[in-house]
């Protein structure tokens, strides 16, 4: 079908208000907006000021209370447990409104926040949509992050209450997560009331008397006494959730996401996006701790009536690389998105896809992708494997939803591989020069978005107005900094191609190199460090850390390296990837003493690289090649990382 993308966005471009205003009315109001934008609140204005909603009963009691009450609303498939289970709207309503009454009995209430730290399991939805009833704001934290920077996160939303399960399950390893939970609490400054515990028989935790509890005890407890908490009444500029996402330092950023706002992007892209319909059913291969796992696991598919799957297993591995479409054909699954990694270990392991000729995908129409640059070779593997549309789309925690993609519901574009398409509406998006001055189409520059960003992205960080204007805003004064570096051509397509700040992106996974540079530096025997992102087949980027120990360190090199690599693990986690940690004498600077950590990365990865003009002493970037082939870096790879290295000099 002919693509309705140019007008769609033309309505938009015409009359922005009327556009979102119209869009409002896919979602359930307790009092329907009046005014749509109000540009005198918050750092650059606030959507649906006057309106009032609970996106709780957007998600379950509307369609519960209606025709979908039998629907399954969330299929839970767990290869790494053995278990498959299914909630129809009536179940979860009423499951979620009895966890919202426990909740509520334990003090919890408008407000407040509570942090959960779970694994893929179904109580982490009923958690987040119980919060969102009795109006909580809800702040979930990845489980391959380490105690420490759950402690991090929980000083910084002072939670009333902390849920958790006493366990995640890995294919190689079971996770406990209560441990991890306890030394948190060690280390945190605030300490939340209660810890609610859900018990996995894979590896049941202790509890603390007087501060945890029993999770399903509490709600049996609940459910002997009858108890269901109603959806409450909240505005829809209060906030719904904070996110936690790499900076460019140690200390994570908390997104803010707003209700109403949030609730009408969602309610839009579902049908218009991903051309999902109520009914059908979506499978985001993400994790609930990411920003595309609250939005396309959690809310998006409920607020629309789909029925969302939510997997707790891997690409490959559980058990083998045709795992995502065993639950694609089982589930009748009509839209898949995941990252571009989860491909990537998906074609290595089973090129020619002879496994997933094993399901019947009859029902699957699209592919999306993303979370990290989508390499034109994976994409065309996967076009030419499936014969079906691929949708590279680009976003950010702060966005909450797509800020450029290929709208297969209003009718897909002709794709270019490598670019992620096309804005949508409410993305005023350009690339400028260091001045702020647009550039021409195809030139590369600062991926910026004209304010107001659309119903959806941040309205703040929490707690933290002024980081949101120096973090976003003021860079480019009446813009949203995106933090990538790309082109838009002619034709209007984007072009992502790496960011411009010190994050990097593992396996999907957004990270700081600053934050494991703190790390780094922390240890008694470094003087200096610097930690790049290098090009991985597999995982697009994983980091890498170089380290000058201090003058009269007696400690053997590798002795120090091995300690860094431990010590990422521990003080960041798992996800952090960092596995490689190199010592030499010297770091690569220039006269002004700023480590080139572009040069490095090229260096590591292979790429052409150019001797700075600046560079202080060229001897040191000698002595990173030959450290690195001393370890058999680099590798032959194929070209997986943004082909921007970033900043040469970011500090
Ligand atoms: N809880 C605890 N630990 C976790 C975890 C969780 N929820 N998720 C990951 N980890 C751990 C892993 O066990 C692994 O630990 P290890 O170093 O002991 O092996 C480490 O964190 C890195 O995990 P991961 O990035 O998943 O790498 P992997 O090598 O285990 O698997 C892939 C590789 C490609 C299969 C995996 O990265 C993947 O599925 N990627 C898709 C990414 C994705 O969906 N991103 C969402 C953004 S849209
Ligand atoms: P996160 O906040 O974890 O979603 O990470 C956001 C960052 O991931 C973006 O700023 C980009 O650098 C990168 N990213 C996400 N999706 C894409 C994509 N489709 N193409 C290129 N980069 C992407």
């Amino acid at each position: 079908m002919a693509s309705r993308y140019a007008e769609v966005h033309a309505a938009w471009r015409r009359d922005p208000e009327a556009f979102w205003r119209e869009a409002a009315r896919a979602v359930d109001w307790i009092r329907p907006p009046d005014r749509i934008f109000d540009p005198a609140s918050g750092p650059y204005g606030r959507w649906f000021p006057d309106a009032t909603l609970n996106i709780c009963h957007n998600a379950l009691d509307r369609h519960a209370d209606g025709a979908r009450r039998d629907q399954v609303a969330l299929i839970h498939d767990s290869p790494v447990t053995g278990a498959v289970s299914r909630f129809t709207y009536g179940e979860m309503r009423d499951t979620v409104a009895t966890l919202a009454a426990v909740l509520a009995a334990e003090g919890v209430g408008y407000g407040d926040r509570v942090v959960l730290y779970m694994p893929m399991i179904p109580q982490a939805v009923f958690a987040m949509l119980a919060c969102a009833r009795i109006g909580a704001v809800h702040s979930v934290v990845f489980g391959g992050f380490a105690a420490a920077e759950l402690a991090k996160r929980i000083d910084d939303a002072a939670p009333k209450l902390v849920l958790t399960a006493s366990c995640g399950v890995e294919p190689a390893r079971i996770v406990p997560y209560k441990p991890l939970l306890d030394e948190a609490l060690r280390l945190a400054r605030h300490a939340p009331a209660r810890c609610l515990v859900w018990q996995r028989p894979q590896a049941p935790a202790g509890l603390v008397p007087g501060r945890d509890r029993d999770w399903a005890e509490a709600v049996a407890a609940a459910e002997r006494a009858g108890m269901r908490a109603a959806c409450v009444e909240v505005k829809a500029t209060d906030p719904l959730y904070i996110l936690y996402t790499s900076g460019t330092t140690g200390l994570p950023k908390g997104v803010v996401r707003d209700t109403g706002g949030y609730a009408v992007a969602l309610a839009w892209s579902m049908p218009n996006l991903y051309g999902v319909a109520p009914g059908e059913a979506f499978f985001t291969a993400s994790d609930i701790g990411w920003v595309v796992g609250h939005s396309y696991i959690v809310y998006g598919p409920l607020i629309h009536g789909a029925t969302s799957v939510l997997y707790e297993g891997k690409p490959v591995g559980t058990p083998d690389a045709g795992a995502v479409w065993r639950v694609c054909a089982d589930h009748g699954v009509a839209a898949f998105f995941t990252a571009p990694t989860a491909f990537r270990a998906i074609r290595k392991e089973d090129p020619d896809g002879v496994l997933r000729r094993h399901h019947d995908l009859s029902r699957l129409r699209t592919l999306f992708l993303a979370g990290e640059r989508a390499d034109p070779t994976t994409v065309r593997w996967a076009e030419q494997g499936f014969g079906l549309p691929v949708v590279d789309h680009w976003w950010q925690t702060e966005t909450g939803w797509c800020i450029a993609g290929n709208p297969a519901g209003l009718g897909l574009l002709p794709t270019k591989a490598g670019s992620p398409t096309v804005p949508m509406p409410g993305f005023a998006l350009k690339a400028v020069d260091e001045a702020g001055a647009e550039v021409p189409p195809g030139t590369m520059g600062a991926l910026v978005i004209a304010l107001p960003l659309p119903p959806g992205a941040l309205p703040t960080l929490w707690g933290q107005d002024g980081r949101m204007v120096d973090s976003y805003l003021s860079a480019f004064p009446g813009h949203y900094e995106t933090g990538d570096a790309g082109t838009v051509d002619a034709d209007g397509y984007v072009w992502v191609m790496g960011r411009t700040d010190d994050i990097i992106n593992v396996a999907g996974h957004r990270l700081s190199t600053g934050g494991m540079e703190e790390v780094l530096a922390a240890h008694p025997d470094v003087a200096e460090c610097a930690v790049i992102g290098m090009s991985d087949a597999l995982k697009g980027e994983v980091p890498l850390g170089f380290l000058v120990l201090k003058a009269g360190s007696a400690r053997p090199r590798a002795a120090v390296e091995g300690e860094v690599v431990a010590l990422v693990r521990e003080r960041i986690g798992p996800v952090a990837a960092f596995k490689l940690a190199v010592a030499v004498d010297r770091l690569p600077k220039t006269r002004s003493g700023k480590i080139l950590r572009g040069t490095m990365k090229r260096i590591a990865d292979g790429a052409d690289w150019a001797l700075p003009a600046t560079i202080e002493d060229p001897a040191t970037l000698d002595e990173i090649g030959l450290a690195l082939l001393a370890r058999g870096l680099p590798a032959e790879r194929p070209a997986v990382s943004p082909a921007v290295p970033g900043p040469e000099t970011s500090r």
